[in-house]
């Protein structure tokens, strides 16, 4: 006989998109959560998803039997991270082919900020990916005007005062230094509003181009901008599991490379904006550093890469 899959109510309920684990909890304390017909409030029951009937608030839960799906996009850059523009400007969604519309961003990333963008229809895994209390890792790489101290560093890395409050501490890396300007990377868990830039202006080195990296582990790994492809059910537990606090990243040598897609922008008008609002190219090659880079400079092997890119 086939074994039932059971699972606890409450990650039911959060998988449904209804509410966070932990808010799902509360509802069967409180007595809003039936099973077959009988009320629980007792934590921890399991249900099978398939033949169970479970209730919340009066209203039968609505599983989806499809898996889950996650997208990696690249976004390029002067493209809205909203499914919906009033202002007319494009967005993420006219870069996914139809089957994928009903798929939401995962958090945002700004106008001009290109980078690693989740989307999916999972309503808990957005939670678990947004919510400040699970402090999803995310990796930025900004390249700023003049050249970045290790005072300043060690400034970032304690957190600086932003008109919404201090930011909490974070990891930052001088990637290279060049006479003018620098390429720097934070590591945050926090998520706010135009953070990086901010940090770095409030720290006197204004942004000049701004990239996410890594978002929970997941990483662009040549994806090249406007393109996504879906990840693979394993990588989609593995993230949940990041997420969860529970473990592990992604390991690049086992992971099998799965097929990308170019995602077009829908309509033809859009298509024929001026250049300006086209997305961005793969990111210019700027002229060779003029500079050794100061001692304080880390070199790891990435940014050697990075300044042999530079140097063309
Ligand atoms: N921080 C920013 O300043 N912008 C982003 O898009 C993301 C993080």
């Amino acid at each position: 006989m086939p074994e039932i899959e059971t699972e606890r109510v409450s990650k039911l309920i959060a998988r449904a998109g209804l509410a966070s684990r932990r808010a799902a909890e509360d509802m069967i304390a409180a007595g809003r959560v039936a099973v077959n017909g009988h009320v629980i409030t007792e934590q921890g029951l399991k249900a099978d998803p398939l033949n169970d009937r479970i209730v919340v608030d009066g209203h039968p839960l609505r599983l989806s039997e499809k898996p889950d799906v996650v997208l990696l996009f690249h976004k390029p850059r002067l493209i809205m991270t909203t499914r919906d523009d009033p202002g007319g400007r494009r967005t993420v969604m006219d870069f996914l082919p139809r089957k994928w519309q009903s798929l939401h961003p995962v958090g945002r990333l700004d106008f001009d900020t290109s980078g690693v963008l989740l989307l999916t229809d999972d309503g808990e895994l957005t939670h678990l990916l947004t919510h400040p209390s699970h402090g999803a890792e995310k990796v930025y790489e900004a390249r700023v005007r003049g050249q970045v101290s290790p005072e300043t560093v060690e400034k970032l890395e304690r957190g600086v005062r932003l008109d919404d409050g201090p930011t909490a501490p974070c990891r930052v890396k001088v990637l290279a230094q060049r006479e003018k300007n620098a390429l720097v990377q934070l590591t945050l868990r926090e998520g706010r509003n135009r953070q990086v830039r901010r940090m770095l202006e409030a720290v006197g080195h204004p942004v000049n181009s701004l990239r996410r990296v890594s978002f929970a582990g997941v990483e662009l790994e040549g994806l090249p901008a406007g393109e996504y492809r879906v990840l693979l059910g394993g990588e989609v537990k593995a993230l949940r599991k990041r997420v969860e606090g529970k473990v592990k990243k992604i390991s690049n040598a086992t992971r099998p490379k799965p097929p990308r897609h170019r995602a077009e922008p829908k309509t033809e008008a859009k298509a024929s904006e001026s250049p300006e609002k086209r997305p961005a190219p793969r990111p210019k090659v700027s002229s060779p550093p003029t500079r050794r880079a100061a001692p304080n400079v880390e070199r790891p092997a990435r940014a050697k890469r990075i300044l042999k890119k530079w140097k063309g």
